[in-house]
């Protein structure tokens, strides 16, 4: 039982896995990815984003996230962009820089017209965590020249870029229903309303052992009814080290009912995880004393969490 063949089983499009470029020179690692049955799709966790491919105005490099490309069209394997605009790591000449909304809306244009155009693409993430915790705007350089019109302005841009890509907004603790889910759903509905090419939300999932918001699958049905698609993109679900028996038994429960709250919605059309092996996965880095967030361990062994997948497919 592989993860993509239950998924497209299941009538989902995708099972995927995030990667990063550095874990390319790791054969075993490598080898896994390349399992279509496992994998159907995967997504660049860094080499797609602004830094990586704009880092001076106006000189594109996408040797990095060609690379994935490359491999994801090897294997047969759907890619997703990620992402455009997004707050963080962005270079400096544009988070420090001081721009006229002409000169801004023409660097948020260039930027996701020819992003879009150099690699074949399931869907894009456009934009990326434009809200607070409580709904409000977060007030980046984009937000603080532009509004909350800087949305449409790299919408437009990305689908005259690239007409058959999925467009999507994607952020964190949108996953159950609350303000900030409340915020992204009253953005699509008046990005839908104004006409302006939307047609996904993707919800990351970035989740803590034991804590899945409960209302995860209405909150899913919520955006569905908009007339969007929804994707789980980051799915990983960490707990405080060192693992345990028990956190291990909560955390396949946890895979379990995310994957089945996407199973049951058709318009819940697939599931990324954030990396598939502990050995790469960013939460080490980022959240102090946490890990063992994915469903492989560091030695490439399946973990109770991946049974949980497998029954919730
Ligand atoms: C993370 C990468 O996995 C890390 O390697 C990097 O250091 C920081 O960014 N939300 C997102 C992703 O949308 O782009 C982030 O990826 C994780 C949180």
């Amino acid at each position: 039982a592989k993860l993509h063949l239950l998924a497209q089983a299941a009538g989902k499009l995708y099972f995927g896995s995030a990667t990063d470029n550095p874990e390319l020179s790791d054969p075993t690692y490598v080898n896994l990815l390349s399992d279509s049955a496992m994998f159907g799709q995967i997504t660049p966790g860094n080499s797609m984003k602004w830094d990586s491919t704009e880092r001076s105005q106006g000189s594109f490099t996408f040797a990095g996230g060609d690379t994935v490309v490359a491999l994801a069209h090897a294997n047969g394997q759907l890619v997703r962009g990620h992402n455009c605009v997004w707050h963080n790591q962005l270079p400096s000449w544009v988070s420090g820089g001081t721009f006229t909304a002409a000169q801004l809306t023409n660097i948020v244009q260039t930027h996701c017209s020819v992003c879009p155009s150099n690699v074949f693409r399931y869907a894009w993430d456009v934009v990326n965590e434009p809200f607070n915790e409580d709904g409000t705007w977060r007030t980046d350089v984009f937000y603080n020249v532009l509004g909350a019109g800087y949305v449409t302005i790299a919408l437009n841009a990305a689908r005259s870029a690239d007409p058959t890509a999925k467009l999507y907004l994607n952020d964190y603790n949108i996953e159950g229903s609350g303000a900030k889910a409340t915020a992204m759903q009253n953005l699509v509905r008046s990005l839908k309303a104004a006409g302006t090419p939307i047609d996904g939300v993707g919800l990351q999932a970035h989740f803590i052992v034991g804590s899945v918001p409960p209302t995860l699958q209405t909150n899913i049905q919520a955006f569905i009814a908009l007339g969007v698609e929804v994707a789980i993109t980051e799915l990983d679900i960490r707990m405080t080290l060192p693992a345990t028996a028990a956190l291990y038994n909560q955390q396949k429960t946890d895979y379990n009912t995310v994957i089945s709250a996407c199973k049951v919605l058709s318009g819940c059309i697939g599931v990324t995880i954030w990396d598939f092996t502990d050995k790469y996965s960013w939460v080490p880095n980022t959240f102090s004393g946490q890990g063992a967030a994915c469903p492989w361990d560091v030695n490439f062994v399946k973990k109770p969490a991946y049974d949980g997948i497998v029954a919730g497919l």
